[in-house]
């Protein structure tokens, strides 16, 4: 039996929580959009969120799973050609401006991917006690998915900007009013004061004036 430190173990269950909270704000992000909404690349330099989504799960599977989870089998092999970006140690990859052509595989089935990589994770975050490189890997997934959740808002704001029906991604919510204090008159004192340097020699970027200033 492995006796392991309170303290990794704290760690260790930080990391799970975290990796949930993380794989879940990806999928609200999308939530608000239609299948069809999340195939469109209406630009070469945007992915399709069907694609953003993948790509993120493919990390984890590519880069932790299957070096580190014994027995671990990749859901579809192909998807590595699908959902690798720019990792050229990992192998070839599907043409960047041509993410909008696939079709296949669809929507849902790319949440079935990810829940296939979330239920694997799982049972590697759950490892005791969890190596310090696992710990690093898994970090790096989640801010690399963290990067791709900022991606996924502004490459969908472009298709939804293209379209002439100017979808929104979500209704805007009424502000609540609010009192405006009327305006006044403040009276403030002041003084001449010396701002910048003194020296002679150099004056570039903070040449000495003299300025007015309220006290
Ligand atoms: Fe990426």
């Amino acid at each position: 039996m492995t006796m392991t430190h309170p303290a990794a173990d704290a760690i260790a269950v930080e990391l799970l929580h975290r990796f949930r909270r993380v794989r879940a704000r990806t999928e609200e992000i999308a939530e608000p959009l239609a299948p069809e909404d999340c195939v469109v690349q209406t630009m070469q330099d945007i992915s399709p969120t069907k694609w953003h989504l993948a790509h993120v799960t493919w990390f984890f599977e590519t880069f932790v799973l299957t070096p580190h989870l014994a027995g671990y089998r990749p859901l579809d092999e192909r998807y590595a050609f699908l959902f690798n970006s720019y990792y050229v140690q990992a192998g070839p990859r599907h043409a960047r401006d041509q993410r909008g052509y696939i079709s296949r595989p669809t929507v849902s089935e790319v949440y079935a991917y990810r829940a296939w990589v979330d239920s694997h994770m799982q049972r590697l975050l759950e490892m005791e006690p969890l190596p310090a490189l696992l710990q690093e890997l898994v970090t790096i997934g989640l801010n690399h998915e963290q990067q791709h959740q900022e991606l996924m808002v502004t490459d969908i704001k472009h298709v939804f900007s293209v379209n002439p029906l100017r979808p929104a991604y979500h209704e805007r919510r009424p502000s609540p009013p609010s009192e405006v204090p009327p305006i006044n008159w403040l009276t403030l004192s002041w003084e001449w004061i010396i701002s910048g340097m003194r020296a002679t020699t150099i004056r570039y970027a903070a040449p000495t004036r003299v300025i007015r200033v309220s006290t």
